[in-house]
């Protein structure tokens, strides 16, 4: 990687995806942030200070979208060197309750719109010696670690996704690029922190994850040389630990 790589996060609007645009700014790396909400793309990007940011819109729901996001990217970039893919739907509901429609959605935000932009992204990521494409799973999408019960089908899109992860290692491998599925338990996640959510990790720091952890984890992925780094799980501190 070079001493300014670039980045590009998905679902950079809120939360984790939030916090690692802050964090990888910080340390001088130009920025690619993607959102749907054009308002929201831009209070970010203005929230972040003396660093390059290209601002990119998709609804990842809509693959026609994806590709013009990559037209835009591809008028001020020829390569990236990161990809962080962590937008994701939200379905809470049960499988019983959950309207039709969300379930849909949901699957194509989750599973086809992450599988769209790593495929987009392989000839910039190629460009990269080594490009990396780190996706922000969750402990749920562990095959041998689902100490949770949760939303079905949010769990279902988490295997998922995990398993994607796992498939285009080998695929991938020939560009020179390396997958890193990150899995984390619950995690504090809304940036920028304000006095709420610092009450809420003291409250809960054996029970929620920092979401510095997780840009940690994403640093220490992208700076071994010898080693590709293929998962990381991380679980808050509570020794019998087992969900809020
Ligand atoms: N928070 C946790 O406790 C936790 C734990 C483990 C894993 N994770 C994973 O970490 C990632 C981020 O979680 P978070 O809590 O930070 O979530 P979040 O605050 O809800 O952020 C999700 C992001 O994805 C975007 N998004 C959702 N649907 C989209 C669509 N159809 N097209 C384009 N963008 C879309 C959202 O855009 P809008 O702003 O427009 O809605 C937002 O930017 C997710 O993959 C999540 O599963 C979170």
């Amino acid at each position: 990687m070079t001493d300014r790589p670039v980045y590009l996060i998905t679902g950079a609007t809120s939360g984790i995806g939030r916090y690692l645009a802050c964090h990888f700014a910080s340390k001088g790396g130009a920025l690619i942030l993607h959102g749907r909400d054009e308002g929201k793309l831009a209070e970010v990007a203005r929230s972040l200070k003396r660093v390059e940011v290209t601002q990119v819109l998709a609804d990842l729901t809509d693959a026609s979208q994806i590709e013009r996001m990559f037209e835009e990217i591809r008028k001020r970039h020829k390569q990236f060197d990161v990809l962080v893919n962590n937008a994701f739907g939200k379905l809470e509901d049960k499988l019983a309750e959950a309207d039709l429609g969300e379930v849909s959605k949901h699957v194509q935000t989750c599973l086809a719109g992450t599988a769209n932009v790593i495929k987009l992204s392989i000839p910039f990521l190629a460009n990269s010696k080594p490009g990396f494409i780190i996706n922000i799973v969750a402990d749920w999408g562990v095959p041998t670690h689902n100490v949770l019960t949760g939303p079905s089908v949010y769990v279902a899109t988490k295997y998922a996704v995990y398993g994607l992860g796992v498939a285009i290692q080998s695929e991938l491998g020939e560009f020179g690029i390396r997958t890193t599925n990150i899995c984390p338990g619950p995690v504090a996640a809304s940036t920028p922190f304000g006095e709420s959510d610092k009450a809420f990790i003291k409250e809960n720091e054996d029970r929620a994850i920092h979401p510095e952890t997780i840009a940690n984890a994403i640093d220490f992925v992208t700076s071994q040389q010898f080693a590709h780094i293929k998962s990381i799980l991380l679980s808050p501190t509570k020794p019998d630990y087992t969900g809020f």
